[in-house]
């Protein structure tokens, strides 16, 4: 499974990146916001930091716009992956990304329906937000379930990035059902590595080894 940060904080990006564990990056109008920096200075310096996809959202809603903004993002770092609202004025954008190479995050995806019709526009990456859909009252690994079987019946290569995840236990769900990504906040990134009995384990045998007084080296 590929893991992503969902994040603009280019020092913790730099520190978890660090761990050779972390696949790509998601941002978002809110993180850029929360960043206080420029857009396009942020996603380069995100884009040197990680080799994988690093998603840059558009911030138009009508397709002439959004292949604007979109081409102008793609321009910073062949890693860049353009994200497109799940609207019509997006699809028809994210099918002319498709025919010029351009990779796309289809975002804000809340159904089975508009994921099949993001795949059929051919998207690179769908987002189901599943933590807002929790919120929502709904379960949102069932969605991830759904998609997976239907890009699995029709064949659709459009990779499954479960996004707005809470928990590591979202994390280790979207897993158990397929889902091909997911995108974290750093501190559920962080939480994936943590046991009691990991630190309680380790305490117990470096206590031990110490009894020895040997040295490996
Ligand atoms: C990532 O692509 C999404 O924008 C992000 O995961 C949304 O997360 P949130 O619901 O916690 O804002």
């Amino acid at each position: 499974m590929q893991l992503f940060l969902d994040t603009t904080d280019t020092a913790v990006l730099a520190e978890l990146a660090d761990t050779g564990l972390v696949d790509g990056v998601t941002t978002n109008p809110t993180l850029i916001a929360k960043s206080g920096r420029p857009m396009l200075e942020v996603i380069k310096e995100i884009c040197d930091l990680v080799d994988g996809p690093v998603s840059a959202e558009v911030a138009a809603t009508d397709t002439a716009t959004i292949l604007k903004e979109g081409e102008k993002l793609a321009a910073i770092a062949t890693n860049v992956v353009v994200k497109v609202p799940l609207t019509f004025e997006g699809l028809k954008a994210v099918q002319t990304f498709a025919a010029n190479g351009i990779m796309t995050n289809v975002t804000l995806c809340f159904s089975a329906t508009q994921a099949m019709l993001a795949a059929k526009a051919g998207a690179t990456f769908i987002s189901p937000f599943i933590g807002r859909l929790d919120d929502h009252g709904a379960d949102g690994m069932d969605l991830i379930q759904e998609i997976r079987t239907i890009y699995d019946n029709y064949e659709f290569d459009t990779e499954i990035l479960a996004a707005s995840i809470r928990t590591s236990a979202h994390v280790k769900e979207a897993a158990l059902f397929g889902a091909d990504c997911a995108t974290l906040p750093p501190s559920v990134f962080r939480e994936l590595i943590k046991h009691p009995l990991t630190d309680r384990g380790l305490d117990a045998f470096l206590a031990d080894w110490a009894k020895t007084g040997q040295s490996i080296l």
